[in-house]
């Protein structure tokens, strides 16, 4: 409330004449002053307007007395100052009129000077009072307007990481588009799965709250756990068979030649022994040429396929290991390659040893990339959490093969999450999906043998948090 000039002042006192000369000095001094004659007519006042200034008198016959005036002054209007004017001053009335509120006190009788004295001082300090007021209002005007301004830029900044961990996803799974939607899907579950954690009332789980920031940590380690995928070739992302391609051609081509040279060559012993080579003949030698080549391709179709190598399979790689073929150069080669065979020979899956571990290096490309990023505080553990989502509990896991305790729990959930998207997503041309209870039951399977965290699983199935994605809705 500034000053508003001419300052309104009012003067309290029930005798008439000292009243109307002080309000004369004032107007003279060039304020606005008004006047009252009791305490009751000046709170009325006061109540209809506000005075920076009121000066009173200290007995006043019936109602207030000043310092009751001065009292209530301030419960109706707490930034008007007082001055109380008395003929009785003693240190006892001048404490206890301070002690009331009052800014000064001047003692009657009083020459003019002096009272333009006090006035001209209240009103300063009244200023100076108002002063602070706009300043400390302007104050938390300005901190108000940062905070907004850094709330704004710290939203911008989360959209932007947002748009960013996007991207990431995008590029992921650009280079193995058959995976498409698994990070997402990954993140809702562990998401889901978090969330069931928080609300499971006491056991393990009982001490565990995630807040929002975590959550949100536990999103972003889910959404970009398999980032590292960029860093690994793009044959080895999407190899359904253990020999494809050209080379698999290759071999099928090595067998065809190998057929023709044996007809050759039985053609050529026949014709140098003086036999007689007839029609029938040489039918049936191809026949029995090319129903061994088909025995041979059966056998190496068999053996390339990613599931358990059988044993009759296994065994009938060793008896073709020997046989040759004639390369255009006149030299006798095998026609499996010492790595084809090695390849074939492969007891589980399409990869071999070095593919499987160039594959399973993704998790430390991810974790190389996610250690690059100067995280917030709240969501520094990002980079561990994606790094643990292939350990193990019973320490066969990778990369590192932590043991159950060293495992974050938020892999521990990824973990169950990969699994189950892996098994139940059809994606692959060549992979049949798995039926969302028979994903669930492997899962129980993997928690028997060690390998995945029963209770989490438990939470899983009961809470029925696969059921998320539209993998899992299929499921009754
Ligand atoms: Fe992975
Ligand atoms: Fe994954």
């Amino acid at each position: 409330m500034p000053l508003q000039r001419p300052i309104p002042i009012l003067v309290v006192d029930d005798e008439a004449d000292l009243r109307l000369l002080l309000m004369e000095a004032l107007e003279d001094m060039g304020y606005a002053p008004e006047g009252a004659e009791g305490g009751d007519r000046a709170l009325a006042r006061i109540r209809e307007r506000h005075f920076p200034l009121i000066c009173t008198d200290l007995n006043m016959p019936g109602g207030l007395t000043g310092l009751e005036l001065i009292k209530a002054i301030h419960e109706v209007d707490d930034k008007a100052l007082t001055i109380l004017m008395t003929g009785y001053a003693t240190t006892e009335s001048a404490i206890l009129a301070l002690k009331h509120g009052a800014y000064d006190f001047i003692q009657k009788p009083f020459k003019l000077a002096e009272f333009e004295a006090s006035i001209k001082r209240a009103l300063e300090h009244y200023s100076l009072l108002r002063q602070n007021e706009d300043y400390q209002h302007n104050l938390e005007q300005m901190v108000e307007e940062r905070t907004r301004e850094i709330l704004g830029l710290k939203d911008e900044i989360e959209n932007l990481f947002e748009g960013f961990v996007n991207a990431s996803i995008t590029a992921i799974e650009a280079r193995d588009p058959t995976t498409s939607g698994h990070s997402s899907r990954v993140a809702t579950l562990t998401v889901g799965l978090a969330e069931v954690v928080n609300s499971t009332e006491g056991g393990r789980f009982g001490p565990i709250r995630y807040d929002e920031r975590q959550i949100q940590e536990i999103k972003y380690a889910s959404l970009l756990h398999d980032f590292g995928k960029v860093g690994v070739k793009d044959h080895l992302l999407v190899k359904a068979k253990k020999i494809e391609g050209e080379r698999l051609e290759l071999i099928f081509q090595r067998l065809h030649q190998r057929a023709v040279q044996r007809v050759m060559a039985e053609m050529e012993r026949a014709w140098r022994a003086g036999d007689t080579f007839t029609e029938g003949r040489v039918a049936y030698l191809q026949e029995q040429v090319v129903l061994e080549t088909q025995r041979l391709v059966a056998l190496l179709m068999r053996a390339n396929e990613p599931s358990v190598l059988p044993q009759d399979v296994s065994e009938g790689l060793i008896d073709v290991q020997p046989l040759t073929y004639k390369h255009w150069s006149g030299e006798e080669r095998t026609l499996l390659t010492p790595e084809d065979f090695q390849m074939l020979q492969i007891r589980k899956g399409s990869l071999s040893l070095e593919e499987r571990k160039a594959v399973e290096n993704h998790v430390v490309h991810s974790y190389n990339f996610l250690k690059r990023i100067p995280w917030t505080e709240e969501l520094k553990r990002v980079p561990d959490i994606a790094h643990a989502h292939h350990e193990r509990l019973n320490g066969k896991g990778y990369p590192l093969g932590l043991a159950a305790d060293e495992i974050p729990l938020e892999s521990k959930m990824m973990a169950i999450s990969d699994v189950f998207d892996a098994l139940a997503a059809h994606d692959r041309p060549y992979k049949v999906a798995v039926s969302v209870e028979r994903s669930l039951q492997i899962l129980e399977e993997e928690a028997k043998s060690g390998l995945l965290d029963a209770d989490l699983l438990h939470l899983f199935i009961e809470a029925r948090v696969f059921q998320l994605t539209n993998l899992g809705k299929a499921a009754s």
